[in-house]
């Protein structure tokens, strides 16, 4: 008996399987209740009564090692399918990289959820533009500067296919075809003819906003821009509106806010005078409403325009325009912590 134990010990020990089916038929072979392990059992009855103790120590010890030898055949194989083609998939997976949202993307969201607190919903126009919508419709004199080749974007030298220099042309679509009450903000991509520079680029990005309705009045205007830059920079933050002159607006003024990197005491970013200019801004010209089919005896407005690449810098002090067209990973990292 105690031959039998051993001779079924040689032959389990050099037992080989090459796959799962393998193993469990091994299983079934040797450890079923049917299994030649179990059938030791069966002579056991007939082993004598002084020889009884070892004999059942050998059968326990052979079943315990078929157990583990098997066991053992099946880790390996499970192994060996996990390391397939060099690939060690218990390996801890490593980080998946998500990106981030561009600085320009960031402000110009932040711009628009401020302005969306005040009413103010989303509004787009196309890129390529006709004549009217970007110059005509907004009060451009015939021989205004802006409408030379100099500034302008012509497609196959059609005067009339151009590429939009201000979002201010979404202001005429919209008004075109919608009566007032109007709130809207349009944010989109520009583009004018100017040599590359760290300061100036071909292509940058605006975000206008229009207000039209019965009784709108230069104060609303002051105070949603007093909104608007408390929201966006600190709860401090002044402003200060100087006389200029734009097309569409009458009376017309531009923004400074006081110097959010100085405090407005006075530092280089400010050249020292404590403000920074951020937006253009006025009352719609009444030429421009009766342009876009809207009765100026009515209803009033104003209007106001900034350059995200402009709010961005104050924000987050990017020297040299050409960072935000260049998708320098290294610069765009950076704006990780800032979603
Ligand atoms: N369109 C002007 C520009 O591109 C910005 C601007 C100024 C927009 C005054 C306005 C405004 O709506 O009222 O420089």
């Amino acid at each position: 008996m105690l031959n039998k134990i051993k001779t079924l010990r040689e032959e389990i020990a050099s037992l080989k399987a090459s796959n799962a089916e393998e193993v469990e038929q091994l299983r079934i072979k040797y450890l079923s209740k049917k299994g030649a392990v179990s059938l030791l059992m069966n002579d056991f009855r007939n082993v004598p009564a002084e020889d009884k103790r070892a004999v059942g120590q050998a059968i326990n010890e052979l079943k315990n090692f078929a157990t583990d030898h098997i066991n053992g055949l099946r880790e390996v194989l499970d192994q060996q399918d996990t390391e397939i083609d060099g690939l060690d998939l218990t390996r801890s997976a490593s980080d998946i990289n998500l990106g981030t949202r561009h600085p320009l993307s960031l402000v110009r969201q932040e711009i628009i959820s401020i302005f969306s607190r005040l009413g103010f919903t989303v509004a787009e126009g196309p890129e390529i533009e006709d004549d009217w919508h970007v110059f005509s419709s907004l009060n451009f004199a015939e021989d205004h500067p802006a409408r030379d080749m100099q500034d302008t974007f012509f497609i196959q030298r059609n005067p009339d296919v151009l590429l939009r220099t201000h979002t201010s042309s979404v202001q005429s679509r919209v008004m075109e075809r919608t009566q007032p009450p109007i709130r809207i903000v349009c944010p989109g991509r520009v583009y004018r003819n100017e040599a590359i520079s760290a300061r100036a680029h071909c292509f940058f990005h605006q975000v206008e906003a229009l207000y039209i309705d019965k009784n709108v009045s230069f104060a609303d205007l002051k105070q949603t821009l007093l909104y608007f830059a408390r929201e966006m920079f600190d709860s401090n933050t002044k402003i200060r509106l100087r006389p200029s002159y734009f097309p569409f607006t009458e009376p017309s003024a531009e923004m400074d806010i006081s110097c959010n990197i100085c405090g407005g005491k006075g530092c280089s970013f400010c050249k020292h005078t404590g403000w920074v200019e951020i937006l253009g801004c006025g009352m719609v010209d009444p030429n421009v409403l009766e342009a876009c089919g809207i009765d100026s005896k009515v209803y009033s407005g104003f209007a106001l325009g900034m350059g995200v690449e402009r709010i961005t810098n104050l924000k987050y002090q990017v020297k040299d325009l050409r960072m935000f067209s260049e998708n320098d990973v290294r610069f765009l990292d950076e704006f990780k912590s800032a979603h």
